[in-house]
């Protein structure tokens, strides 16, 4: 196998673009693909101030990495989520890589300053732990871009979740999922924009390119999501790509051109009526927004006893 560019020898090969690089060519690969989602899905402008959110995993730190090397302001968001030593590690990564690149690194954690961790926390307001930490992680993560006056919050979704995402949202016919699965959610009162600029890069190629810029990112998966429906979705995707090199590209990227238009609210269709919660005056639907009464269970005294002595009990999402 030769490089598509310079035919010296491929490190990688790239099926569903019937093509092979070798890494420096993988490099710059990566970096167009992000730059050319970032120009086609009108992500945000070369002048804005981007809000990374990072993990410590390879996704988010790749992203980053590519962001900061197409010339982006950007600073990062590690929100720490107190799950035992996976989140040691990843906070860790984050503070290794930001440190060795000189980059800025905010760090929200949320034990201390929001009243609880995803493990006891989910267990207290008796929710599923992906969900409880997905909820948290996008209303912490909005609110500090928001606070902090960013342009916007890029996260390190892959093709391989969007896919994953969407498949499932298929299955369950989850409409009101499939009208926000869009690359860029734009701004609107109390929400900043949200843009997946890793959209056209699978799981693999982003997992070859860290290791080609030598990224130290941790390699283990979050504890709390071994065995979740999303995992069995990438599995069954991963299996038809295996056979079909593309398949995952054609569903996601078909969808956004096929589908995505048809989910959109219908002209004449009443908007939700919108206004500000209670408690912390974000945007809600009801009294109370949906952060808020999860950090209320969460935080419950006597829940958390209650969750405690049951021992961290690991719920599927
Ligand atoms: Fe959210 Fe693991 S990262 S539950
Ligand atoms: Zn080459
Ligand atoms: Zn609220």
């Amino acid at each position: 196998m030769r490089c598509r560019v310079c035919r010296e020898r491929a490190a990688i090969e790239v099926r569903r673009h019937n093509a092979a690089f070798c890494s420096e060519h993988f490099i710059a690969h990566c970096r167009e693909q992000v730059a050319r989602a970032i120009r086609k899905h009108w992500m945000f402008r070369p002048d804005a101030h981007v809000l990374v959110a990072v993990s410590g995993g390879k996704d988010s730190l790749m992203l980053w990495d590519v962001l900061a090397d197409l010339g982006y302001n950007t600073t990062g968001v590690y929100l720490g989520l107190g799950i035992g030593a996976y989140s040691d590690e990843s906070r860790e990564a984050c503070d290794r890589f930001a440190q060795g690149r000189d980059l800025d690194l905010r760090i929200v954690d949320l034990g201390s300053e929001y009243g609880y961790d995803i493990p006891t926390g989910a267990a207290a307001a008796r929710r599923a732990t992906c969900a409880t930490c997905g909820l948290s992680k996008r209303y912490i993560l909005n609110d500090v871009a928001l606070r902090g006056g960013f342009d916007v919050l890029a996260t390190g979704h892959n093709l391989d979740d969007e896919a994953a995402v969407l498949f499932g949202n298929l299955v369950h016919w989850n409409v009101e999922a499939l009208a926000r699965q869009k690359p860029v959610l734009p701004a609107a009162a109390g929400f900043v924009s949200k843009v997946k600029p890793l959209i056209r890069l699978a799981e693999r190629e982003t997992a070859a390119y860290a290791v080609m810029r030598g990224i130290d990112y941790i390699v283990e998966e979050c504890p709390m999501v071994a065995g979740n429906t999303g995992l069995r979705y990438k599995e069954t995707l991963n299996e038809m790509e295996r056979t079909s090199p593309g398949t995952k590209h054609q569903l996601y990227f078909g969808f956004l051109e096929h589908g995505a238009p048809r989910f959109e609210p219908r002209e004449g269709e009443d908007p939700p009526d919108v206004h500000p919660c209670t408690r912390c005056g974000a945007p809600t639907t009801s009294d109370v927004c949906a952060f808020c009464r999860l950090r209320e269970q969460a935080t419950d005294p006597e829940r958390v006893a209650v969750a405690l002595t049951r021992g961290p009990k690991r719920r599927r999402g």
